[in-house]
């Protein structure tokens, strides 16, 4: 039986090449997509939400809008700069047909748990506030919930944005750490492992080498992407964030995990670091021992993962 999965989304570059990652692989079925602002402001994530499943041949798969803001924090960093203004590398597709469902990404998390008891994973791969307003309309969430699988957090390495913080944590730090405490039963697949996997740009050609409409597709929006991480790096290469939660979910035999507490430190100079204790690990109980053990991948099969993707890319109709 396939994992029925939400992805809650902010496309973007990396999301797109997720979801389209989900939508070609057998062990999962996408049963919605929920929107957040962070690569773009929520309407536009879910005016791409909708390309997306177009694209996909997937129409008929919900897509909620979510937050327009986060919980506490201003709304601010839209990455425009890393995505493209229109989250898609600047290739300006055309405006979809389909519409979002006429009620809110948090409420239609709820729904769907509730109705599907213990069935279905959700995987957020942007900030957390509609898992955390979800978490506030109906707390038993947590009980019924399959699994949650989140992009996002470093734990053992420094931040993307800043010294400490990764960009899905510190665009809503205080959801974040409600998500992680809330005793559901959550994986962080955070830089840790995301960073490690890199596509060069001969990979990325290589999606398309059999004109696979959909490594086309891939490739032709990553082109910007690309451009920013050479700014940054030096090299014609793109870290493997958002696909790398995809591939948890179809396959976590990739990843070493660690399990561990994670707090969310909302303010001053660490605010969206994703502190975890892992003096438990060496030293048994500390005064985090009351929080609930997060599952924590720290270290991943890089050439493996990659083959999957791309088989998966290949194989995409
Ligand atoms: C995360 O931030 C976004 O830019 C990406 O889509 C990914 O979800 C990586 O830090
Ligand atoms: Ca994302």
């Amino acid at each position: 039986m396939p994992k029925k999965i939400i992805i809650d989304t902010d496309p973007g570059v990396d999301d797109s090449m997720a979801i389209l990652f989900a939508f070609a692989s057998r062990e999962v079925e996408v049963v919605g997509l929920t929107t957040i602002f962070g690569n773009v402001d929520t309407a536009l994530a879910t005016q791409n939400a909708l390309r997306l499943v177009e694209f996909a041949g997937h129409p008929e798969v919900p897509v909620a809008h979510g937050a327009d803001k986060p919980l506490y924090v201003p709304l601010e960093g839209i990455a425009g700069f890393v995505h493209g203004v229109d989250g898609l590398g600047n290739t300006h597709r055309p405006a979809p047909k389909g519409q979002p469902l006429g009620k809110p990404a948090a409420q239609f998390i709820v729904d769907m748990i509730m109705a599907n008891k213990g069935e279905i994973t959700l995987v957020p791969v942007g900030p957390l506030t509609n898992l955390a307003l979800a978490l506030a309309l109906e707390p038993r969430i947590v009980e019924h919930v399959a699994e949650v699988v989140i992009m996002g957090g470093a734990a053992t390495v420094n931040g993307n944005v800043n010294p400490a913080a990764e960009a899905n944590i510190i665009h809503d730090p205080h959801a974040a750490d409600l998500v992680f405490n809330a005793g559901w039963p959550v994986t962080m697949v955070g830089l840790d492992v995301t960073t490690k996997t890199t596509m060069t740009e001969e990979y990325l050609a290589s999606l398309k080498a059999n004109g696979s409409k959909t490594g086309t597709f891939i490739w032709e929006i990553s082109r910007f992407y690309e451009d920013f991480h050479y700014q940054m790096t030096q090299e014609r290469a793109i870290h493997t964030h958002d696909p790398s939660a995809i591939a948890y979910v179809i396959d976590p035999t990739l990843f070493k995990t660690e399990k561990g507490p994670i707090r969310v430190a909302t303010e001053g100079i660490t605010k969206g670091q994703t502190l975890m204790d892992r003096w438990q690990i060496w030293y048994g109980a500390t005064e985090w021992s009351n929080r609930p053990a997060v599952n924590v991948c720290v270290d991943v099969d890089s050439p493996r993962l990659l083959a999957l993707y791309k088989e998966r890319i290949l194989a995409a109709p």
